[in-house]
């Protein structure tokens, strides 16, 4: 099947698909199944982490979905405990063995557990792993901006990073840093976890006059933004759906009134705080 997705150009030259599947929270057996779903209806990017515990299922998918592996785009990241030079070389050699390839198409730090105080060796090890071919492209997940500033002193500069991003979520304090160095943004929870975005007025009214879901709506708002969005789904129906959002646009009205959604989230993880 043709794969209708836009890709972006990563610093490292690499295409990464505007849209993939997220895989959090599926088990391995959920995650064998929805990965070899989604590959067969033109999905190519996929998102797993150490730890989902579901890197297993998601390479016995890949293998199930039999397509050519550099038509995929296979995403992990490491836990807290890997943050060192030799532990990113580990973590990226057990994800290897679990999802069983032989390269990653990018590798994250998943949180930067800033108390630890080691990510920036955690992104020295990501360096190495690309030179020595393990890892295609390199990033890091739920950076804020302080942590991507240290980064940026030591003349690291993340090819992605994965925060929380959705209407209701914009991240206007860290998108503009993010384009001012070339880090492609991807946005986990895309819809929200289907709570009360995908009922909000605005959207639901934007969605109406589109012929469009909620959830079409919200995934066509960030990607017309240049975000990467990673929604999970595990149906049929709903996976269809979520890759088929570039067959329509938002009016400048729309992605305006969408962009106005941005809200103080007292729940909302904080990196400086939560981490593993
Ligand atoms: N880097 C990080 O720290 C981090 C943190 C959280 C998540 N993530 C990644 O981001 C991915 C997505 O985030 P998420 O799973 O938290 O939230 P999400 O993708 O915003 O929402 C997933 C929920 O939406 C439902 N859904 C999917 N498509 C829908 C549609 N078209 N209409 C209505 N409902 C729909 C799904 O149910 P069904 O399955 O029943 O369709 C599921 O309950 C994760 O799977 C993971 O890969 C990364």
């Amino acid at each position: 099947m043709k794969n209708a997705v836009p890709a972006l150009k990563l610093k490292s030259g690499g295409m990464l698909p505007q849209l993939g599947l997220g895989t959090w929270p599926m088990d391995d057996a959920q995650a064998a199944a929805a990965v070899a779903l989604a590959i067969s209806l033109g999905y190519r990017l996929i998102d797993t982490a150490e730890n989902y515990r579901n890197e297993q299922g998601v390479g016995e998918g890949i293998r199930a979905a039999g397509i050519a592996r550099e038509e995929l785009f296979i995403t992990t990241k490491f836990n807290r405990e890997w943050h060192s030079i030799a532990g990113a070389r580990q973590a990226c050699i057990n994800s290897l063995q679990r999802l069983g390839l032989d390269y990653l198409d990018l590798l994250l730090i998943h949180w930067p557990n800033p108390q630890q105080g080691r990510y920036v060796e955690a992104f020295a090890g990501l360096q190495q792993l690309q030179q020595e071919g393990l890892v295609r492209a390199i990033g890091t997940s739920n950076f804020k901006l302080d942590h991507l500033q240290i980064l940026l002193q030591h003349d690291m500069v993340p090819e992605v990073n994965q925060i929380q991003l959705d209407p209701y979520h914009p991240r206007a304090e860290l998108i503009p840093l993010h384009v001012q160095h070339g880090i492609i943004t991807q946005a986990w929870s895309p819809l929200g976890r289907a709570g009360e975005l995908l009922q909000d007025p605005v959207v639901v009214e934007v969605a109406r006059q589109h012929d469009k879901t909620p959830a079409q709506v919200v995934l066509r708002w960030s990607t017309q933004l240049g975000v990467v969005a990673v929604p999970k789904s595990s149906d049929t129906l709903r996976l269809q759906q979520n890759l088929s959002i570039f067959e329509f646009s938002l009016t400048d009205e729309d992605m305006q009134r969408l962009g106005m959604l941005g809200r103080p989230d007292p729940e909302m993880l904080d990196a400086d705080i939560f981490g593993h």
